[in-house]
């Protein structure tokens, strides 16, 4: 991969395992940028037996020697950057150099209270189920050109006219509409001065750095947060996350042209989640729901809330092979579905009448939805120590081999457990 530009994204709705794909790939490239989303995602390495979960640095922190960027198109919240970056600098274990690029957003206090405040606002059926991490306002206002960039925060006078000009119609949103108390100027000036020195030594130009890697060819890995079905653009909408999760926003979140990226490679878990409401076909109410949820730990990393759920969705993968241009699948948590007898997989829709084999662009309720189902036999042998494809039991390689045909995407890594060393590379 050295030299090369490969951009590793989520093929469903988050909590795909891209955290320890990002770092058992890191170790092949010089460079890992995050580019969009915030401390809304929580990724999960685990290195010899020890647990980080990363929400705004790169999953390639704990990697020596290698360049890790927080790209424009990521929104900051610097209270989150400074207590994760401060929890490795004491562990020892900020190994990477770290740039932040001054072009991305800053999460400020009020995006988190607006937040929230909306959230409980909406009325039932309308709840996104928000990470509450500011991140829908702070996108908003960064849309709206009122946003006020991590840049700014080295620069006072610039400073206080934006924080001025947002606490206008913020403190007018809090009291009037929300019934909370205003936010006062001199306090969050206070911190957000601060917040800049802490962050100087990290902030530069990402968007060079990233080019210069690229035109000296250097491996660069672009590190998606959240998954394809919540991109705002081609996710369920409304129940989306704020940024483009799809692979095309490695590009706008990092300031690279899109002919500079060689692959594209799509994260699935062997079976489905989704934490947050809005659709989910494939859901499981009942005891299978419950035994992937504890087999599989599903339980939120920034949030700890239960995630929902249910089989394989084919219809929602094959649709995320065609809106990121997939070159290949890294298959996640295959460990989990072992002891299950019939492993069931979604291959079709039927909506009035008519078959759906890529997700359709609107989504009708649930009950209007038919699924078509297949069937596989599972297997009872544990995958935690199988290091090659051949070492699968054969119903865990022809559940492989089903999703390669049915998505006609090579499945490229396999992974059999949370420890860096539990994946089987098969084709990378
Ligand atoms: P927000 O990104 O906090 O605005 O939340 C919008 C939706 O995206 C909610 O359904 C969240 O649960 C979901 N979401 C946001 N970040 C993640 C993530 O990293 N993994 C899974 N779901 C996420």
């Amino acid at each position: 991969m050295k030299g090369k530009a490969e951009v590793i994204i989520g093929a469903q709705w988050g909590d795909e395992g891209k955290g320890r794909i990002v770092d058992s790939l890191a170790d092949r490239v010089d460079v890992v940028v995050r580019y969009q989303g915030g401390a809304n995602a929580g990724h999960t390495v685990v290195v010899e037996g020890e647990k980080h979960i990363f929400h705004l640095l790169p999953s390639g922190m704990l990697y020596p020697g290698k360049t890790c960027v927080i790209g424009n198109g990521v929104v900051v919240d610097p209270e989150q950057f400074l207590s994760e970056i401060g929890e490795l600098r004491e562990k020892r274990k900020d190994k990477a150099r770290l740039v932040l690029s001054e072009a991305s957003h800053v999460v400020m206090p009020y995006h988190k209270i607006i937040d929230e405040a909306e959230e409980k606002r909406r009325s039932k059926g309308r709840k996104i189920g928000t990470t509450k991490r500011g991140i829908g306002p702070c996108y908003a206002d960064k849309v709206n050109r009122i946003g006020i960039r991590v840049g700014d925060l080295l620069d006072p006078d610039s400073l206080r006219m934006k924080i001025i000009e947002n606490l206008e119609i913020k403190n007018l949103l809090l009291t009037r509409i929300f019934n909370l108390p205003p936010i006062a100027f001199d306090d969050l000036m206070e911190k957000a001065l601060d917040w800049g020195q802490q962050m100087r030594p990290y902030i530069g130009d990402g968007t060079a750095i990233v080019n210069e890697a690229l035109d000296k060819g250097r491996g660069v890995l672009f590190e998606g947060a959240q998954g394809t079905l919540l991109d705002i653009d081609h996710g369920t909408y409304p129940f989306v996350t704020s940024s483009s999760a799809a692979a095309g926003g490695a590009c706008i979140g990092s300031g690279i042209g899109p002919t500079r990226i060689d692959r594209v490679l799509g994260v699935a878990k062997a079976y489905c989640t989704r934490v947050g409401e809005g659709p989910f076909p494939t859901e499981e109410l009942g005891e299978i729901g419950e035994r992937l949820r504890e087999a599989g730990g599903e339980y939120g990393a920034t949030t700890g809330r239960p995630r929902r759920c249910g089989w394989l969705d084919m219809v929602a993968l094959r649709y995320a092979v065609r809106v990121n241009g997939l070159g290949g699948i890294a298959l996640t948590k295959l460990d989990v579905l072992t002891g299950l007898e019939q492993i069931k997989v979604c291959t079709a829709y039927e909506i009035e009448g008519r078959r759906h084999e890529i997700l359709p662009s609107r989504l009708p309720e649930r009950e209007d939805i038919q699924l078509h189902y297949e069937s596989l036999k599972g297997w009872k042998e544990d995958l935690a120590n199988c290091r090659r494809v051949e070492d699968l039991p054969p119903e865990a390689r022809e559940y492989v081999r089903f999703i390669e045909e049915n998505c006609k995407v090579p499945v490229v890594l396999i992974g059999v457990g949370s420890g860096r060393e539990q994946t089987i590379l098969c084709g990378l």
